[in-house]
Formats: C-alpha cells, structure tokens, sequence
C-alpha cells in the first residue's frame, strides 16, 4: 500500500501522514512514512541545497534534483518496503514535481512527466490525498516556521501550484483525492480515513 500527501506548505501533509500511520497501525499493518524530498542520507543531502542552501537554483536544476532525490529514494527504500509489505506514507511525491517545477515555474509539462517516470520507474501511488487549503490559511498555519527556499516564492508562484494540483485532481480522480482542509483536524482526518476505508477495507469478507 503506496499513500501520498500533497498540497502546498503548511496545509497539513505531515500532520495528516502521522494520524494515517497511527490508523493503519491499528489496522495491523508496519508503515514507513518518508517525506521528499528527503529520505535517504543522499537525498536529505539534496534537500538541504535545494531548500536551505544559498545556491541560486534556475527551475532546470531544481527540478534535476528533485529528482535524484526521488529517484535514490525510491530505488532504495519505497520499492523495497512495499514488496516487505510495508505501508509507505510519504509526505510528497511526484505530483509536487508536476505542481511545483511545471505548473508553478512554467517547465513544458511532457518533459516533466518524462522526468517523473524516469525517477520512480512508472511506480504511481495508490492514493494521493491533495489537501487543498487556500494560501493564507496555509501561511497562517506554519506562520511561526522559518521560510525555506521555495517557500520564498511568493503568492502568485503559490496561486499557480494550487491550480496546477487541481487540474493533477481532474485528470487522475481515481487516483487524486481532493480534501477539503479548512476545517480542524478531525475533520480532515475523517475524509482521508473514509477514503481510504472505501479503497482498502470495505470490502473485506
Ligand atoms: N485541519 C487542520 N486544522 C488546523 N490546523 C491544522 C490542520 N492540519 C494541520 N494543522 C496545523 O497546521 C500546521 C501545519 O501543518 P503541517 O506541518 O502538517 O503541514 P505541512 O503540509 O506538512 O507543511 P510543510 O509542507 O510546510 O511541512 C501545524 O501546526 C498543524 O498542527
Ligand atoms: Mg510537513
């Protein structure tokens, strides 16, 4: 079982990853949550010059990166848990990529795509949870937190990674959850956790 978070910063991805490994914990199953990108001890390393590194990055080499850390992270660790039988839980994936580097900086999204096959070999998670909260809310959510590099980009960069994480939700709906999460906690987690009661449990005998 493959589960991703996505959605723009502080909208609640790692909140919501730890409350879905705590489920399905219960549920009986080990997880692994993981966040990118990030990982591995290579691919923290990635993390590091693309988020908090004073390098001047131009979109080509930013998405470069993002995937090679995807890349070392899948080949090493998602692969490998999932055929042990692990639930992977990682706080972003490939649809950041596609958001962020294509609809946010503008790269050509073919070659985004081509990118983000190469990086994880074809691997798609099973559900993807978009939690899609309004950039001021986000803001007011994390607004204690130090920027990261990316986050430096201003509303307008965010405005078009909300809307390019929508079009991602109305092109692959079975895959693509939309989650409405304005409201608290609980009522997040409750949407996330009917879904994926319908997708892995209900039909249990
Ligand atoms: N539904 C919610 N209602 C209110 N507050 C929330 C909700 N979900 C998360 N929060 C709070 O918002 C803050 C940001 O959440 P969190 O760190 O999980 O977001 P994130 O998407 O992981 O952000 P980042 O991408 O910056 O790591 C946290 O303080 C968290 O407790
Ligand atoms: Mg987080």
């Amino acid at each position: 079982m493959f589960i991703t978070f996505e959605g723009i910063d502080g909208c609640g991805k790692s909140t919501h990853a730890k409350l879905l490994s705590d489920f399905l914990n219960r549920k009986g199953f080990k997880t692994l949550i993981l966040r990118e990108p990030g990982g591995t001890e290579f691919s923290e390393k990635i993390r590091d010059i693309l988020l908090t590194s004073e390098y001047v990055l131009n979109p080509e080499i930013e998405l470069l990166l993002f995937e090679a850390a995807r890349s070392h992270l899948t080949q090493n660790i998602i692969k490998k848990e999932l055929n042990a039988g692990t639930a992977v839980i990682s706080d972003r994936y490939f649809d950041s990529t596609t958001a962020y580097q294509g609809y946010g900086r503008g790269i050509d999204l073919n070659i985004i795509n081509i990118c983000n096959h190469l990086s994880t070999n074809g691997l798609k998670p099973d559900i993807t949870f978009y939690l899609d909260l309004e950039i001021n809310e986000a803001l007011a959510r994390s607004k204690d937190r130090v920027l990261d590099n990316i986050e430096k980009s201003g509303n307008s960069f965010f405005e078009k990674v909300i809307e390019g994480y929508k079009k991602i939700a109305i092109e692959e709906p079975d895959r693509v959850i939309i989650i409405n999460a304005n409201g608290t906690v609980e009522e997040t987690y409750n949407q996330i956790i009917n879904h994926i009661n319908q997708k892995f449990f209900l039909n249990q005998t």
